[in-house]
Parts: structure tokens; C-alpha cells; sequence
């Protein structure tokens, strides 16, 4: 799309560029660090809330590994979209740093699906930046995905603003998931089309750690060969070794600007403690899955509950009030009612129109805050009445009902052809979020006060000012 202002939005990115390596200059100075600094360990760094931790084999990120190697024919690699300083994903500022600093050359900036169009002119600088538009303020990749086959519905009509999707590839502009913490994964992909499950019927919640390495490698093969546009398959070996990499790293944040140390006084942040997290597939599954039977436990989140402690919290010197937001926040995921209603895959599938759940009733895996069973569920991201004009809007039409609805995204139904599937995703990963915004497949929430004010307007929470920062202090430590 024309644009008279993209050469003062290219200045605006580059003033934002400097500032924010000025920022991080001055947060060397950080007085009362405690965490691991970023500039002498290779296993951390800074990020806007604090510093991002992981935990790899011997210490250290094997960088010689083929996640690292552009194994196609347009320069990228894994490391392109998946990036170890914005939590293994990508986050929105640094694609814009990336952009500034290779004048749209990196490879992330390839027209097959890094622009709004793949047919999008990337002659120019100024051309370049219109055609990455969606990956420079959103930081989304288009994934191309056509309308299944058998599918209960039929594209009636396409309103994309890049002038490119149609039933054979619908254009849906998705964040990369964090290529880390991924043995717990449940689902893989946000439409869970890797998931692979070959000796259980399909959407069987029973994933096991077999199934998971099974699902990276389809995953891996094709990453390499669509968004790496590799002319031949890479070897099992290859294949096999990106799987072992990235399936073996474990992120969390590991020390906050407010809070200090996340793992001061007996709590459990950072990615050191996360790497031995206890899960199985169902464990405190809030729909009866676990199979030890044990009944839901509503306090997903446990890491924080040493700073509820008055007399810790009194040691605790310059991080006293930091710290206190983090528990409190824990407090408010782990216990703030939210009358759970209209969201396809849980009320649904419960018979109950309205459930009294909390965030945990969706993001029951503790202290990791996926679902600890595959649980695609439409909380409404993707619904025509949160389309920004940036966005392809499809309207898809029931073959049976001639009922229409309009998203931005159909999601599993792309997977399925069902009806009933159109705008269920999987709620991912909650660790190490504050490196990696922005948020939801879409990135349509820029902050992570932005979550937290969708949930309470479509939840009708009625949190207060307090409950909101306290839930985004919280959400940073993860
Ligand atoms: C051009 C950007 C790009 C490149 C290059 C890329 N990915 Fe991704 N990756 C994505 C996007 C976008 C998604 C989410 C897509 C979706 O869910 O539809 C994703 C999802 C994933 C996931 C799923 C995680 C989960 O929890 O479900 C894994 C694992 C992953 N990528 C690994 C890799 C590996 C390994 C490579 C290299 C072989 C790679 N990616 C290359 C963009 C990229
Ligand atoms: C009804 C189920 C449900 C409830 C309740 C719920 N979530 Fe979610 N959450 C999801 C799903 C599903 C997604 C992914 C949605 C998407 O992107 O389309 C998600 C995504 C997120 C993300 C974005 C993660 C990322 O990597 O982009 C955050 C953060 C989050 N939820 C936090 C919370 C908090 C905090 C609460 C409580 C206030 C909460 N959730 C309540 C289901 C739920």
C-alpha cells in the first residue's frame, strides 16, 4: 500500500533503534544485580524487563549445530525467525533493528513469507519497507495455507489489503512460537498441524515425548523447506540434530529490572529451575485429563510464593516493592475469578455455557502455563470484531447452514475443514514472555499490558489498575 509517510516511519524506527541501544548501554550500570550479567554469560540476555535465561547442555549454545545453518537457498536458517535474545522467536523491535541495520537485506526479509505479499516489490528501501509491513510492526510471518479440500465451508469472500490470499492460499499473518521449553509442547504449531501422533488416533490428548520429537522433526523438514526454500530435503541426520538442539533449551526470565534475582529468597524463576519442571501430558488438566486422577489444582503458578512472605519481602532491600507485584500478580493468575464464557473447545466441549475459572483453567500446565492436553480453544483473537486494517479479513460461508462468519484466521479449522474449528489455536508457553512481544498468533497485542486488558474486557473481569500492572509485573518474571 502507497504510503507518503514510510521514509519518516524508516527515520521513526531509526531513532528507536538508538534509543534503544542507549537504554541497554545505561542498563549496564545496573546497581544490586545478583542474576548472571548478559555481557560475561552467553546463557543470558537483556531483554525490556530485566534479562532472559537459557538452560542448554554443557553451558553453552552450540552454535555449529544446523539450527544455526542456512540449509536452503535464500540465506535464512532456524536462527533467522527463532532467536535465542527474544525468548527463541522474534520479537517486533528487534525485526525493526534487524531492518534499520541491513536496510531490509537480512534474510528474515524474504518475499516468500516474511512480506505482506509475496508478489509484494522489494526493489527499493521504501519498497521494502510497504512490503514488510506486517513483520516490521507486528512481527509475523505469513503462513500460506489453503482451504482444506473436504472442508464444511467454502471462502466467500477475501478482503486483503495486500491484494494476494484466495482459497488456494489464504495469507494468516502468525507469530513464530519459541523454538524452547518445547518437550512440553501438547500441540505443535498454533493450529497444531505438526502434531503428529502415529500410533493414536488423531486429536487424542496422549502426545508423550516420543510423538513430540516426532512432530519437531515433520516440523523442522518443512521449516527448511518453506521458509529456508530449500530445493531438496535435508538428511534425517540434519533433521535429527536440530531436533536434539532445540528440543534440549529451556528459557525463562532470570532477573528483573523491579524484582532482582528471580530466584533470590527459595523462588523459582529463571530457566535453571524451569529445566527441571515435573510435567506429564494431563497433569492438572482443568477438564479431568490427569491421569493420576489428581483433581485441578487452580494455583498453576507456584514460583513466586516465597515473596508472599511479609518478613522475606522486608529483606528484600531496593526489591521490596518489585517483589510484592510479582507475588501478588502470581495471586491474581492464580486465583482471580473470570466467568469463562463463549469460547468454542471449553464450554462447548463442557456442556457449560458459563465456567467460573481463572487463567489457569486454560493454562494448566504448572509453572510452564501451556495446556497440559492438546486444547485448541477460540478465545475470539481472531474475530472480524478485532480486525485491524492491516489484517486479511475471510469470510467463510457453512456449506450445510449458509451461516457466514468473518475472521482473520481460521486456525485449526485450516487443519480439519470443521466448522465448529474455525478460530481455535492453542494458548502457548507463558515462560520467558517479556523478550518476546509482541503477543497471541497474531502479535495484535503489543504489550503485555495489552493481554491483559483483552482478558478484561472479553472476560468482563472488572480487574483494577492494581490487578493489571500486578498480573503484567508477574507475567514479566516468567
Ligand atoms: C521465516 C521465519 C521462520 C523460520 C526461518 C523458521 N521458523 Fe519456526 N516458526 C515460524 C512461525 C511463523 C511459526 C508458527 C507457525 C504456525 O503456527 O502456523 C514457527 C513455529 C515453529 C515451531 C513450533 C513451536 C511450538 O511450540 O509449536 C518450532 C519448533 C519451530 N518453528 C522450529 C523451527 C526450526 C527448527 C526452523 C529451522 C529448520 C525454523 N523453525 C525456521 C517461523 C519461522
Ligand atoms: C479460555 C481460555 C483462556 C483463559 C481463561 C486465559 N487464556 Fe491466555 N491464552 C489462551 C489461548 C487459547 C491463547 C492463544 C490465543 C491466540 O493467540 O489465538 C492464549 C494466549 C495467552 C498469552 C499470549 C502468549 C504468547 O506467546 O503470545 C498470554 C500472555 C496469556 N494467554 C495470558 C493469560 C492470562 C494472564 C490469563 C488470565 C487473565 C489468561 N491468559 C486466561 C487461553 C486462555
Amino acid at each position: 500500500m502507497p504510503n507518503p509517510n514510510r521514509s519518516s516511519v524508516v527515520r521513526t524506527r531509526i531513532a528507536a533503534a538508538t534509543v534503544a541501544a542507549l537504554l541497554s548501554i545505561a542498563g549496564m550500570a545496573q546497581p544490586h544485580s545478583f542474576a548472571p550479567r548478559p555481557d560475561r554469560d552467553p546463557l543470558v540476555t537483556r531483554d525490556p524487563s530485566g534479562q532472559l535465561q537459557t538452560n542448554a547442555p554443557d553451558g553453552r549454545i552450540d552454535t555449529g549445530n544446523s539450527f544455526f545453518q542456512s540449509l536452503g537457498s535464500n540465506g535464512r536458517s532456524c536462527n533467522s525467525c527463532h532467536r535465542q535474545a527474544e525468548g527463541w522467536t522474534i520479537s517486533a523491535a528487534e525485526v525493526q533493528r534487524r531492518f534499520v541495520a541491513t536496510r531490509g537485506t537480512d534474510p528474515i526479509f524474504r518475499p516468500v513469507d516474511g512480506a505482506d505479499s509475496p508478489l509484494a516489490n522489494v526493489s527499493t528501501l521504501a519498497a521494502r519497507e510497504a512490503a514488510y509491513s506486517m513483520l516490521l510492526d507486528h512481527g509475523v510471518i505469513r503462513v500460506g495455507l489453503p482451504i482444506p479440500a473436504d472442508a464444511e465451508f467454502t471462502l466467500t469472500a477475501v478482503d486483503d489489503p495486500y491484494h494476494y490470499a484466495s482459497a488456494a492460499e489464504l495469507s494468516l499473518f502468525r507469530r513464530p512460537l519459541p523454538a524452547t521449553n518445547l518437550i512440553w509442547d501438547t500441540a505443535v504449531m498454533w493450529d497444531g498441524r505438526e502434531t503428529y501422533m502415529p500410533f493414536k488416533p488423531p486429536m487424542d490428548a496422549g502426545i508423550d515425548h516420543e510423538d513430540v520429537r516426532l512432530s519437531l522433526a515433520s516440523q523442522a523438514l518443512h521449516a527448511v523447506l518453506g521458509h529456508e526454500q530449500a530445493a531438496v530435503a535435508p538428511s534425517e541426520l540434519t533433521i535429527s540434530e536440530i531436533v536434539e538442539f532445540e528440543s534440549h533449551l529451556f528459557t525463562a526470565q532470570a532477573f528483573d529490572n523491579e524484582a532482582g534475582a528471580l530466584n533470590a529468597d527459595g523462588v523459582m524463576g529463571g530457566a535453571d529451575i524451569l529445566a527441571q519442571q515435573k510435567f506429564w501430558v494431563g497433569i492438572n488438566d482443568s477438564l479431568g485429563n490427569d491421569p493420576t486422577t489428581e483433581p485441578f489444582d487452580p494455583r498453576v503458578m507456584r514460583l513466586f510464593d516465597h515473596w508472599r512472605d511479609p518478613l522475606v519481602l522486608r529483606r528484600s532491600g531496593p526489591w521490596q516493592s518489585g517483589r510484592a507485584a510479582v507475588a501478588r500478580g502470581q495471586d491474581v493468575f492464580d486465583s482471580l475469578p473470570i466467568n469463562i464464557s463463549g469460547v468454542a473447545g471449553l464450554n462447548d466441549a463442557t456442556g457449560k455455557p458459563v465456567i467460573r475459572g481463572t487463567c489457569g483453567t486454560c493454562h494448566d500446565a504448572p509453572n510452564i502455563g501451556n495446556h497440559s492436553v492438546a486444547a485448541p480453544l477460540d478465545i475470539g483473537i481472531a474475530d472480524a470484531s478485532r480486525r485491524t486494517p492491516d489484517m486479511p479479513l475471510y469470510t467463510l460461508t457453512n456449506n450445510r447452514t449458509g451461516q457466514a462468519v468473518q475472521t482473520t484466521d481460521p486456525g485449526l479449522a485450516m487443519l480439519t475443514g470443521k466448522w465448529a474449528d474455525i478460530g481455535k489455536f492453542k494458548g502457548p508457553n507463558l515462560r520467558g514472555l517479556a523478550a518476546r512481544a509482541p503477543y497471541f498468533h497474531n502479535g495484535s497485542a503489543a504489550t503485555l499490558m495489552d493481554v491483559v486488558n483483552f482478558y478484561d474486557t472479553r472476560f468482563h473481569v472488572g480487574m483494577s489498575e492494581r490487578q493489571k500492572q500486578d498480573l503484567v509485573a508477574f507475567l514479566s518474571a516468567l
